[in-house]
């Protein structure tokens, strides 16, 4: 009899730590059943300004995984570069902004599955001289600052060459106003950029190609598991095909 008690309370125990009794909804360590996204809106067609809301890709695809986990979301806009910062020390629940994984970025946060391609490619006016990676050299590059673009551009032409700005409109500004010779940013807002400036073009040749994927905490492994769990569903039932093609028109 005693060992049939034990037993029992062995199972209750398995029981109550396979349900994860204890901690909160759903065992996430999301505060008061938000998800906070960190994100720069500056990046259409991923995250830019309707009005005084943030709409486009991440923020739709945030929206549904939100939803999936049965969480309201709140989307926090920052500059880029504070996105990391924040996640990491749990200001925001996760970042979502066009964010290329990379190596360097593995060491700080943890990437969910990706969910879209971005490529870095080369924004010039449409009477330059520039027309590949290479001419680049020795050019005035805008930037804009810790991103892939960033840190690319200071590998392959020199730190001394490059001019860092806050958003990718201020360097695209840059740009028209002849203040520099090139800018390198992520293909799709490169279209938006173009198509919003006289006189710009992109070149042909693309110069590094990417996977974009939402940071999560560290310590969070619990909330990483359920965003790849929503991603993946999310995926097979076309929802995240509906959402690129919605904001990325075919060529
Ligand atoms: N894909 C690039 C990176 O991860 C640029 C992302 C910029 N995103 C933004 N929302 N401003 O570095």
């Amino acid at each position: 009899m005693k060992k049939m008690l034990s037993l029992t309370l062995a199972l209750a125990l398995v029981v109550a730590m396979l349900c994860g009794c204890g901690s909160t909804e759903k065992g996430l360590t999301v505060k008061d059943g938000v998800l906070t996204m960190a994100t720069n809106a500056y990046f259409p067609p991923y995250e830019y300004y309707e009005g005084s809301e943030i709409v486009g890709i991440d923020a739709e695809i945030a929206g549904a995984i939100a939803t999936k986990l049965g969480l309201k979301l709140e989307i926090q806009d920052m500059e880029f570069d504070s996105i990391i910062t924040s996640v990491q020390t749990g200001k925001a629940d996760m970042g979502l902004a066009g964010m290329t994984v990379t190596d360097e970025r593995l060491q700080m946060i943890n990437f969910s599955n990706t969910y879209a391609t971005g490529v870095q490619v080369v924004i010039v006016p449409e009477d330059s001289d520039i027309a590949s990676i290479d001419d680049l050299a020795g050019k005035k590059i805008g930037v804009q600052l810790a991103t892939t673009g960033d840190i690319y551009a200071c590998d392959d032409f020199g730190a001394e060459n490059v001019e860092e700005y806050n958003k990718g409109n201020d360097a695209v500004l840059a740009l028209t106003q002849g203040k520099i010779d090139a800018v390198i940013i992520d293909n799709e807002p490169a279209k938006n950029y173009v198509a919003a400036n006289e006189g710009l073009k992109i070149l042909e040749t693309e110069y590094v190609t990417e996977d974009y994927a939402a940071c999560i905490n560290k310590s969070n492994t619990e909330l990483l598991d359920q965003i790849n769990k929503a991603l993946e569903e999310l995926k097979a039932d076309g929802t995240i095909d509906a959402i690129l093609e919605k904001y990325i028109s075919a060529e």
